[in-house]
């Protein structure tokens, strides 16, 4: 590490996935490159990388984030939500299983964008209309798919998320 290097790292601290972390990162690291090569966290992919894809989306404090669009040291002190949690929460797991059980994934590449932008919908509404979902997903790119199958697959993980309930 060159001098400019070592004085542009600064240290920041989040809770990611529930757990507290601390990792070094420069001022112009990604919020998603951090995820990905400061702290492991492979989940978030990165496509574009300039806010188009979606691939990228994490949970910041509630909201859905394009993660190559943050920069690190703006989700200092924040809580964070990736594909990669251990107990991701009733939303992200009905999505994990029904995508799953719908096919609603080939190369994988988008999926992890998709279901926690998705879970971010199921989360304010439990009963998304099929227009509705296509809006929400609007901002995520499948070069595989065709959506189809995505749309099913929420659906019917809002429909599974709605008969635990019952
Ligand atoms: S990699 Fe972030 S939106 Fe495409
Ligand atoms: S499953 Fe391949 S890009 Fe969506």
């Amino acid at each position: 590490m060159d001098k400019v290097e070592a004085e542009d790292r600064i240290t920041i601290s989040v809770r990611v996935n529930g757990e507290p972390k601390s990792a070094s990162t420069t001022t112009r690291q990604s919020l998603v490159d951090f995820l990905r090569h400061g702290l492991g966290l492979t989940g978030s992919h990165v496509g574009c990388e300039h806010g188009v894809c979606g691939a990228c989306n994490v949970i910041v404090d509630d909201s859905v984030v394009r993660g190559c669009l943050m920069l690190a040291i703006q989700a200092d002190g924040a809580r964070i939500t990736t594909i990669d949690a251990a107990n991701p929460g009733p939303e992200v797991a009905a999505l994990q299983k029904a995508f799953f059980e719908r096919a609603a994934l080939q190369c994988g590449f988008c999926t992890p964008g998709m279901i926690m932008q998705a879970s971010e919908l199921l989360q304010r509404n439990e009963s998304p209309t099929r227009e509705e979902i296509r809006e929400v997903l609007s901002g995520n790119y499948c070069r595989c798919t065709g959506y189809h199958a995505i749309i099913d697959a929420v659906q019917a993980a809002s429909k599974a998320l709605i008969a635990t309930k019952r």
